[in-house]
């Protein structure tokens, strides 16, 4: 369809937003933005994003920095091993290829936690090379427009609109083609009750004609969901706390939460205390229980948690009572931590 580049470039010309990482050719920037992106929607990853180019204003910055640092930038956006990625990549760069960032599709596609969309993303926006970028929003305007009904999230699919999405490209414009499909995607062609009275592609679209633009596009498997319940505990002793920074290959790795004793099903308070769990941290302490929170859930986007903090003055010096994996630190300190958000919650409560 020779029309589709030129009809979207001239929407994106006059309706696109504008936002920071739209007005640099800088890959490293580019890329950080991307993969804070994928995570967040453009409102809030605005912050974080300028919070990172501040803080490491180019990639060797970001190489050289403490990882506990990098991961602190990141809280509250989730997915924690995006931001140890990040951080690797930027290693990578700023090693094997000396600071400057690959321009080729293959060197791009290569760097820890870069995927065809973001490697796509990088080759067309800072280096105007000719790969399309197939985000959620560009899924969506190619099955309606189009009207695919493969699932989106099958490998025939993918491979589908992979292939649509490479002839439709502009050769000349790839970058702003990319970004224009993506901003229509977002800002037009949202995906419950679009206004298509308006969309400047309405003739050409097949959901629109025939209406079934409700029912595009399809995806096959419904995201399953496992519920966990967390017991934390949070042990004090005059000015100081104990936290422990979480190294199992698990959720939230490198961040920093409380002694935890995870169950599969809801335990009472009373099931709890007798569990041989609680026997095992708390058997050696002298406590008493200050209170327990109400309960907490915190949705991720393959778990559900049911957290509650378990508040425990203890008698004795924590260092004496705890394992060695434990950190004793001054409560006030606590914030200087990278934390999940689910604990950030519970802290401001406090
Ligand atoms: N979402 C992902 N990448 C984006 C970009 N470059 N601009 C706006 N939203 C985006």
């Amino acid at each position: 369809m020779k029309h589709f580049s030129p009809k979207i470039i001239a929407w994106y010309e006059l309706n696109k937003r504008n936002l920071p990482w739209r007005n640099t050719k800088d890959a490293y920037l580019i890329w950080l933005s991307e993969i804070i992106l994928q995570q967040t929607r453009v409102d809030q990853g605005m912050a974080y994003y300028l919070k990172f180019a501040e803080n490491f204003p180019t990639v060797k910055d970001l190489a050289k920095a403490e990882n506990d640092k990098v991961m602190k930038l990141w809280q509250g956006l989730g997915y924690y091993s995006r931001a140890r990625n990040l951080h690797t990549a930027a290693k990578t760069v700023h090693t094997v290829y000396k600071g400057k960032f690959p321009d080729s599709y293959d060197d791009i596609l290569s760097l820890k936690g870069v995927g065809d969309y973001t490697a796509a993303a990088i080759a067309s926006f800072a280096f105007n090379k000719p790969h399309a970028v197939v985000d959620g929003n560009v899924f969506r305007v190619l099955s309606r427009v189009f009207g695919i009904e493969t699932p989106i999230d099958s490998s025939l699919g993918k491979k589908e609109f992979y292939k649509l999405a490479n002839e439709l490209i502009d050769k000349k414009n790839p970058g702003t083609h990319n970004q224009a499909l993506m901003e229509l995607g977002s800002l037009q062609c949202k995906p419950v009750n679009p206004d298509c009275s308006v969309c400047p592609i309405n003739m050409h679209c097949y959901a629109f004609a025939k209406k079934k633009v409700a029912n595009l596009p399809v995806k096959e498997k419904k995201t399953k969901v496992r519920n966990r319940y967390f017991n934390y505990i949070v042990f004090r002793q005059k000015g100081s706390i104990a936290i422990q920074k979480r190294t199992a290959k698990d959720i939230w790795v490198n961040l920093h939460d409380f002694p935890l004793i995870e169950t599969t099903k809801e335990l009472s308070e009373e099931q709890l205390f007798k569990s041989p769990e609680w026997k095992k941290l708390l058997g050696k302490t002298k406590f008493s229980i200050k209170s327990v929170s109400k309960p907490y859930k915190h949705i991720l986007s393959h778990q559900k948690i049911y957290a509650r903090f378990i508040e425990i003055d203890s008698k004795e010096s924590l260092k004496a009572v705890l394992s060695k994996d434990v950190l004793i630190i001054k409560k006030k300190d606590i914030r200087k931590y990278a934390v999940p958000r689910l604990v950030e919650i519970y802290l401001d409560k406090l």
